[in-house]
């Protein structure tokens, strides 16, 4: 499981790659936000102008942008974190139904969002996901993307309030203006809105000045005396959220998901608002956590919508994110024989194929779907799974220009540095010093310590000790790799025990064991192995190799960082940044041994140390 951390990200990241996507097509809010950004065009995207990596462009992920933005925290907002940022199935997250508490909130998630532990899994992604490297392919929004917050407004809602083109007045060959021509009745407007269309335009400009509150009392008041229309309900639904965001409240949160459905299930509703209402309430759901509520609501409005693509993704997506993947697989598949060429559909395929280690058939779907620049395909997974693929079918030029595409677009850091959890201002590059990275006396103890730090380990490498496991992230090409994991996300294991000396010199370096985005492990590699070239999950961590068994033997041992080869030294300490590509060979005759030991980049703060998320 060395490759946990990295590998995460390598293909894994193709978990990770998860992100942001989730919400895009089926979420009418998110697609405004897209138009908006691109210019509305939605088949000439410019790239520059396209979201990142979030590219969820989901109402609530711009929200969540926005909350870590300022960091501020709502108990929402960290669940929605994951809900929302990757397919937690993928990734193994383990769904929770409970309702975070409002206000005051860590910015943690609750452990039952946390990734679960072996055994307590549900699908095989679960299983076989390394917790290092799992969330690794969620995309990475922190500091990378900016997204204006325009997605409670109304106005830019083309749904809700399509402008009225005026039409040229055109007169008849015989002179006579013709008779005015009714407007086409508007999609979401049923006729029990009709008597109270002004004082919804009414309601509706309080939402658009934010008087949530108030807009939310004069929807109510229109519920009460018409409670059958369709407009006022949805109109309190929006205003539930509207209030929900500026309150922080999980509880106004349920109270407008159970609005939308109020909505939905008038038999005046329109078809096009019931769609709009639905889709509205399981991005809330999901937003919550609520993910097999969200899956509950998807599958409904498949029922009543089954050729309705968008409403097919988001049902895959509703799939993905509780580990269904055969299921999600199924429905994308049969958005791709109703609508064949759906870019959307087309890089949900593709993810899913590569993930199960298809790489050939993954690039068919993949390769089109990224290239289709379709709402919701522009996401930094999709193009780290699509160039892994690439690579690992000898296609290396082409892997090469996804990943410069993935950069020029904003997807990754640059062609090497592809982590998709990452804090934009971090200074980077691939190889650092003891002094650069602030870890002088980290360094000095470990130095000092090495041959306890070695002998400790070198006691536990039987392997019927069963502490040494096999790197299952799928990053060896060839080759064995194992690796005896002593801390990840800022938590000691059990294991320490066996290890007691190393993990109490370990003790004193906090930035190290208390660093949540990384791991401390021993990683014994075999000769004839190789690592693909594979990308950590996040730039918010070094990573320090402590030589302690280095074979110089037959062609050696080479760890490439970039385009910077180095090897390790016996008591001496490496410290790379595992966010760049990185691969490495052991061609030497005898095994290699070292201690892994994250530690958190020194431009991160003290703030962010205890609230970013754990990777
Ligand atoms: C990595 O961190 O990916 C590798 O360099 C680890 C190792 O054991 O060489
Ligand atoms: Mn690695």
């Amino acid at each position: 499981m060395q490759g946990t951390s990295d590998a995460r990200q390598t293909m894994e990241s193709q978990d990770e790659l998860h992100g942001g996507v989730v919400r895009q097509r089926g979420n009418v809010m998110g697609k405004n936000i897209q138009e908006q950004n691109n210019g509305s065009n939605e088949t000439t995207p410019e790239p520059n102008k396209e979201l990142s990596p979030t590219s969820s462009k989901g109402s609530s992920v711009v929200l969540i942008l926005l909350l870590l933005m300022v960091g501020i925290t709502w108990g929402i907002a960290a669940t929605a974190y994951f809900g929302v940022v990757d397919y937690k199935v993928l990734v193994g997250i383990k769904e929770t139904e409970k309702v975070v508490t409002e206000r005051g909130e860590p910015p943690v998630m609750s452990q039952d969002n946390q990734p679960s532990k072996e055994g307590e899994t549900t699908n095989e992604n679960m299983k076989t996901a390394d917790k290092d490297e799992r969330d690794n392919t969620l995309k990475q929004t922190e500091g990378k993307v900016k997204v204006k917050d325009t997605a409670q407004d109304p106005t830019k809602s083309k749904n809700s309030t399509p402008k009225k083109t005026k039409k040229p007045t055109t007169k008849t060959t015989d002179g006579t203006v013709p008779k005015k021509k009714k407007n086409p009745p508007d999609p979401l407007t049923s006729e029990k809105d009709i008597p109270i269309l002004k004082q919804l335009r009414e309601a509706e400009k309080l939402l658009k000045s934010k008087q949530a509150a108030k807009a939310k009392a004069a929807y109510q008041k229109l519920v009460s005396s018409n409670p059958e229309s369709p407009m006022a309900r949805f109109g309190k639904a929006e205003s539930l959220f509207q209030q929900a965001e500026q309150e922080r409240s999980n509880k106004l949160l349920q109270e407008c998901i159970q609005a939308y459905n109020e909505v939905a299930e008038l038999a005046t509703c329109p078809p096009a608002l019931k769609k709009k209402a639905l889709l509205t309430k399981a991005e809330r759901q999901t937003f919550l956590g609520h993910l097999r509520a969200a899956l509950l609501t998807k599958t409904q409005l498949a029922r009543d919508f089954p050729n309705d693509e968008k409403v097919l993704n988001q049902l895959g997506v509703a799939y993905l994110m509780i580990g269904q993947n055969d299921k999600a697989k199924q429905v994308f598949e049969t958005v791709l024989d109703i609508h064949p060429g759906d870019g959307f559909a087309l890089v949900h395929l593709g993810f899913i194929i590569k993930i199960k280690g298809d790489w050939m058939k993954s690039i068919e779907y993949l390769l089109p779907g990224v290239t289709s620049l379709e709402e919701g395909t522009q996401e930094g997974k999709f193009y780290f799974h699509l160039g892994d693929a690439l690579y690992r079918t000898n296609r290396t030029k082409e892997a090469d220009e996804i990943y410069k595409l993935g950069a020029e677009r904003g997807l990754f850091r640059s062609k090497f540095q592809r982590s998709l959890y990452n804090v934009e201002r971090l200074q980077s590059r691939p190889f650092w010093t003891p002094q650069q990275a602030k870890v002088v006396d980290y360094v000095k103890k470990l130095e000092k310590n090495w041959k306890t730090i070695r002998d400790e380990a070198l006691k536990m490498m039987d392997v019927k000790k069963g502490l040494f496991v096999n790197e299952d992230e799928n990053l060896r090409n060839t080759g064995e790799w194992r690796q005896f994991t002593l801390y990840q996300r800022g938590k000691k294991d059990a294991a320490c025990s066996r290890v007691p000396k190393t993990c109490s010199i370990l003790e004193q370096m906090p930035n190290a064991v208390g660093c949540t985005r990384g791991q401390v492990k021993y990683s014994i590699m075999m000769p004839g192995t190789h690592i693909w070239p594979h990308t950590g999950p996040t730039n918010c961590r070094l990573r320090m190799h402590l030589g302690l068994v280095i074979p110089t033997t037959g062609d050696g041992v080479r760890l490439r960082c970039a385009d910077d080869i180095r090897t390790w030294e016996e008591g001496k300490v490496l410290i790379f940044d595992d966010s760049f590509e990185h691969e490495v060979w052991q061609q030497a005759d005898t095994f290699r041994l070292i201690l892994i030991v994250d530690v958190w980049h020194p431009d991160i703060t003290k703030r962010e140390k205890r609230t970013l998320t754990p990777i």
